[in-house]
């Protein structure tokens, strides 16, 4: 158990690198929280203009939490994977070095179903990409690939899918202000400013 606590403070803390701020202090972009919505994610880097940030961000914060679920793997095994999962996601949400005050935790949830189970992850990374596709509205496609996740997990990686299910919880929450924004019809699409 102390072992476990251990992986799961350091998973943690690991999900609190917030890849999106670094990225944008790297490229000279400003001050992420001070752009678009606010947010501190892949998305919001692309309104700054550049996709490069925008992929290194989105590689970033997916890596981190794909490397919690694999080092955790690696040490403890299976269950202990899934605890790292939910610490990293939980530390890109709220980040020790944010003021707790972080992003909505989609890419870190991608990396760590790719990490947990590849195709598992390849099923929810493509049902984000169709969903993009369909709708253009990153926001959208991410609730989508979100719902869809713990149905994808039932049928390729039982043993993920409430892990899959209470991600795509917290993921709803954090969403709030996009869906009271979709909901009005104002969620900015993909390529608008
Ligand atoms: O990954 C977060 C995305 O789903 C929404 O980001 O900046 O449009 O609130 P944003």
């Amino acid at each position: 158990p102390f072992v476990l606590i251990l992986v799961a403070a350091l998973a943690y803390l690991l999900g609190s690198v917030p890849f999106g701020i670094v990225m944008a202090r790297a490229f000279g972009l400003g001050d992420l929280r001070k752009i678009g919505s606010g947010n501190i994610g892949a998305t919001n880097v692309l309104r700054t203009g550049s996709k490069p940030a925008a992929f290194l961000t989105l590689v970033g914060d997916a890596g981190k939490g794909g490397a919690a679920v694999l080092i955790a793997r690696a040490l403890l095994g299976e269950d202990a994977a899934q605890v790292a999962g939910v610490f990293a996601f939980l530390g890109h949400c709220f980040p020790v070095y944010l003021g707790f005050k972080g992003g909505k935790g989609v890419a870190t949830f991608l990396g760590t179903l790719i990490a947990l189970s590849v195709p598992l992850g390849a099923a929810a990374c493509l049902t984000w990409l169709a969903a993009a596709a369909a709708f253009r509205i990153s926001s959208l496609a991410a609730l989508i690939a979100a719902a869809a996740a713990p149905l994808w997990a039932l049928w390729l990686r039982p043993e993920a899918w409430i892990f899959a299910a209470a991600l795509a919880v917290l993921i709803f929450w954090r969403h709030a202000p996009n869906i009271r924004r979709i909901r009005t019809g104002q969620e900015p699409r993909i390529g608008s400013k």
